[in-house]
């Protein structure tokens, strides 16, 4: 068979009628008509019909009636254009359709686990989808889903957004360079994933978080512009935009400034959701961490609504409401949001029952005030007890009118009342379908160099960001909080899309940090000596980023999860059902890593083949056999093998015996059954599959 002549199925049209036609793919789908039939054939380019008539090839008609859903076939026809009134505008190339007159089945298929077609045959008839499917099956047999037209053209896009990045940046001068895999830990505030080495007993590589200090190295190396199309290796709780491997586009550039990143940054998220048909609103704005929390609620806000916090604690400094009064005392906070003209869908019930009682201490806060703006007045369960001029200040601040609804959270802790009404404010949005279908990006900068942790600081972003100033004391915590840091994050629809930094370029500020995070002199030397010298080397001032290329590519497509992006990813527990990664090794290839020496316990040269049979005894037996016994259990084997030797030097000649002892029965001594309370009852053979008089039929016993 001569591939070379195929033509795309998608491609076929009316310019091709009349000609002579090879196509090959996957049977899409079938219709018999009796004598007629239909078949989708679908390649990579889109889904052509071929017909199979007795009338044009009775031989190649009678074999297409062992065809069956995704069989891989080759057919040779000729292109007609489809009667009027049968044309299927649901096709690309619905005008036309192939009169088979060969046909080769190249492959046959096992019946599908679940149907692939995602066209209907006849326009109207829906075609079946894989929507009921179990997320788990499809990933188990994810080489037949990803063959769904809608799964590829997610790649198709991917590749094409992936190869605008590597245009863009070769543009800009910046050159692709790898970095290794297997490496030491580069912390991004994940655990690592680790692999041991079998040169170094007991010595782990890890897999990189990110190609952090390889790319800062690569800086010192004197290359000015890098960037790396690149997986990254996380063991993090997995969410929808979360994979233990995922891949950056990862970005490093000397002599910069933040300008720079945000320049080239924007250029580029621009070009890569224009492969996507969308054109991103220019220039992105900006908005500090502060701003964004104060106003969202969250460092990674969504911008596409309104209902921005209103800062209202100051209305009530001197309020008679008892509830305030008590939170104020202990410095507390109060910010609220204006729902406009919501009164009609949030009632009183639903604020009270549901948003009071239920959903907001569902977000962390104790409660929440709600009030509704009818005929000019404040109206609600407590504004009562609100002065006069408190609730004109609440009107005025709120700038609120009739109709709207004005909510508000007090807590003594501003963390607990932004981030509960960050979460208020995304919920109501979501209910009273606020949110238009729309991209807003935001950069969001000035972000704390430290969060505090039970031991004193972690760092915000990563340890090798710059802070907003160097003169700190690194053993001050409440000055190390207060200190920014030149981290930058994009931002789209509430979804950080990517992060980076101004990096340190000076070592004796590098120490000062890794100090100020509770490093000792020999953890920092063990970790990031090596990084630490580097930077003794005339290190240039430098910076970047990294975008999830994953995130980036779900976001442009509008999918659910990042994992429809990704060809191979691991289901939500962070297990691959296709290939049922992770699995467990045998105990040989832990020992030959050296791994079962880890806890100290010597093991014997040879052990772990003995490992393997005692695993297999142990399972066959269903006896468990715990550590301390395998060496018993291994010499008594060692022993009963030599003797099968042995017997099998003098038994050479002599015919093979099947029993060495007479069979017989043993009757084991025990309690008598009528002993037992549950003979008595009759409990004790309750189970028993069939009963005769007083005889009970039980399982065959053998010992
Ligand atoms: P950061 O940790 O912010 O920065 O990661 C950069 C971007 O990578 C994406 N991302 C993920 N995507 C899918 N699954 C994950 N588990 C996952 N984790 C992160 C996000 C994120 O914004 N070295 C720094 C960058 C730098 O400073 O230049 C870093 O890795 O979109």
């Amino acid at each position: 068979m001569n591939f070379q002549k195929r033509s795309p199925c998608g491609r076929l049209g009316i310019s091709d009628v009349g000609q002579e036609v090879q196509v090959v793919g996957w049977v899409d789908a079938l219709r018999d008509h009796g004598v007629v039939l239909f078949v989708h054939v679908r390649d990579r380019s889109g889904i052509v019909q071929v017909v199979f008539s007795p009338e044009i090839a009775p031989e190649t008609c009678e074999q297409a009636s062992s065809l069956k859903t995704e069989y891989c076939i080759a057919v040779i026809g000729r292109v007609i254009e489809r009667e009027k009134g049968t044309e299927n505008p649901g096709l690309d190339t619905g005008q036309i359709e192939i009169m088979a007159s060969d046909l080769t089945i190249l492959s046959s298929s096992k019946p599908l686990p679940f149907p692939i077609s995602e066209k209907a045959m006849v326009t109207g008839t829906g075609a079946a989808g894989t929507g009921a499917v179990a997320e788990d099956i499809r990933l188990q047999y994810r080489y037949l889903d990803l063959r769904r037209p809608s799964l590829q053209d997610n790649f198709m896009k991917r590749h094409r957004i992936a190869k605008s990045v590597r245009d863009f940046l070769d543009e800009r001068g910046f050159l692709e360079v790898e970095t290794p895999v297997l490496t030491k830990s580069t912390p991004e505030g994940a655990r690592d994933y680790l692999v041991p080495s079998r040169v170094h007993p007991g010595e782990f590589y890890a897999l990189p978080q990110s190609p952090q200090l390889f790319k800062q190295l690569l800086m010192i190396s004197g290359f000015e512009r890098y960037f790396q199309i690149v997986k990254c290796y996380r063991d993090e709780d997995l969410r929808p935009n979360r994979q233990p491997e995922f891949t950056q586009i990862d970005i490093e550039a000397s002599f910069i400034d933040e300008e720079f990143i945000y320049e080239l940054i924007e250029e580029l998220v621009v070009r890569m959701f224009r492969i996507g048909g969308s054109e991103l609103p220019r220039p992105f704005p900006r908005m500090t961490y502060q701003e964004a929390m104060d106003t969202t609620g969250s460092d990674r806000p969504d911008l596409r609504f309104g209902l921005r916090f209103i800062e209202a604690t100051d209305i009530f400094k001197n309020t008679q409401y008892t509830i305030f009064k008590q939170i104020l005392k202990r410095n507390g906070h109060i910010k609220g949001i204006n729902v406009k003209g919501s009164s009609d869908t949030l009632s009183k019930n639903v604020l009270q029952n549901e948003y009071a009682k239920q959903i907001v201490p569902g977000f962390g806060a104790k409660g929440m005030t709600w009030m509704r703006v009818i005929d000019g007045k404040l109206e609600s369960n407590i504004v009562q007890f609100f002065s006069e001029e408190e609730q004109q200040a609440i009107l005025q601040r709120f700038a609120a009118e009739n109709g709207d609804v004005l909510l508000m959270i007090a807590d003594p802790s501003y963390q607990v009342v932004t981030s509960a009404l960050g979460m208020l404010r995304l919920h109501i949005a979501n209910r009273l379908d606020l949110i238009p279908n729309t991209y807003y990006p935001v950069w969001v900068t000035d972000f704390p160099l430290f969060d505090p942790s039970e031991e004193g600081v972690t760092s915000c972003h990563h340890p090798f960001t710059s802070p907003d100033r160097t003169d700190f004391d690194p053993t001050n915590v409440e000055e190390l909080l207060s200190l920014r840091s030149r981290a930058y994050d994009i931002v789209v629809n509430g979804e950080e899309l990517g992060g980076g930094s101004i990096r340190i370029h000076d070592t004796n500020l590098q120490h000062k940090i890794f100090k100020a995070l509770g490093l000792t002199q020999s953890e920092i030397e063990e970790k990031f000596g090596f990084f630490l010298t580097a930077l003794e080397y005339g290190a240039p001032p430098h910076g970047g980023i990294a975008l999830g290329m994953d995130r980036v590519v779900s976001m442009i497509l509008g999918t659910a999860s990042i994992r429809d992006v990704i060809a191979f990813p691991k289901n939500r527990s962070a297990f691959c059902p296709l290939t049922k990664a992770p699995s467990p090794v045998a105990r040989a290839q832990l020992a030959e890593l050296g791994l079962l020496n880890l806890g100290g316990e010597q093991v014997l040269p040879g052990a772990e083949q003995e490992g393997d049979l005692l695993e297999h005894l142990s399972w066959v037996s269903r006896i468990g056999i715990s550590e301390n016994e395998r060496s018993t259990i291994n010499a008594a084997l060692q022993r009963a093998a030599h003797l099968a030797e042995v017997a099998n030097d003098y038994a050479r000649d002599e015919e093979p015996l099947y029993s060495v002892i007479e069979v017989s029965h043993i009757v084991r001594d025990g309690n008598e059954a009528r002993n037992s309370r549950f003979a008595a009852n009759g409990e004790l053979l309750k189970n028993a599959p069939a009963q005769k008089g007083d005889y009970f039929k039980t399982a065959n016993i053998l010992e």
